[in-house]
């Protein structure tokens, strides 16, 4: 089982990184997967510290694979030497146990020194989920073929049409807006669309 975080570290200078991530359970050890180049691996290697930070503020996964809103408010982590969402339900700080090096994706084991939880979790709600989907959608556009991200994007949208909040709308019209801005500068550059299937 994979949950969809948003991982924070800190540069050796503090400066810190804000990236979604999906995170995997093996026993008691958390595994992250990032793929080169990532500057939370690198983050990692040098501070061997992360947290992960659970939040339904999907406005941060969708900020950040758009660069359009890359600055959420972070504070130090209590335990580790990385940095953490300054809100957030809750976040765990881990640190580097092991690292299974790979040319394009290595795989961290982390372990889990502190936990802290901030604030209720008021439910499920389809239109954070459709963000997070449509997020992942965007991060991948310059492998996926245009007419799969136009079909899930209609589908998502229902979800957002019935169910979303301010934060989902203003996350979703980022993930529309990237879609449109990647389309442009294909076009731009004389390109066509990219026709891969990931999966
Ligand atoms: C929900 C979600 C999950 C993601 N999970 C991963 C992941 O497990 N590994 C990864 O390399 N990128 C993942 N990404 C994409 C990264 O967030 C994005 O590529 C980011 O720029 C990572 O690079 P960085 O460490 O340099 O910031 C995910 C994106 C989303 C929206």
């Amino acid at each position: 089982m994979i949950h969809e975080t948003i991982v924070t570290t800190a540069a050796c200078d503090g400066r810190p990184h804000i990236a979604p991530m999906g995170a995997r359970y093996e026993g008691e050890r958390v595994v992250l997967s990032p793929f080169r180049p990532s500057t939370t691996l690198d983050n990692i290697v040098a501070s061997r510290a992360a947290v992960l930070n659970f939040t339904t503020d999907v406005r941060i996964f969708a900020g950040c694979v758009t660069h359009c809103a890359t600055d959420w408010p972070t504070v130090r982590a209590s335990r580790v030497a990385s940095v953490r969402l300054a809100e957030s339900l809750a976040h765990a700080e881990l640190e580097l146990d092991e690292m299974r090096d790979d040319a394009q994706r290595p795989v961290l084991f982390m372990k889990c020194v502190h936990r802290e939880n901030h604030a209720p979790f008021a439910g499920f709600n389809r239109a954070q989920s459709a963000v997070v989907e449509g997020a992942i959608l965007v991060s991948r556009l310059f492998m996926l073929p245009a007419d799969k991200v136009d079909r899930e994007m209609a589908y998502l949208q229902i979800a957002i049409d019935k169910t979303a909040g301010d934060n989902e709308r203003t996350a979703w019209g980022w993930l529309v807006a990237a879609i449109a801005r990647h389309r442009a500068n294909l076009e731009a550059a004389g390109g066509a669309p990219a026709t891969v299937a990931h999966h």
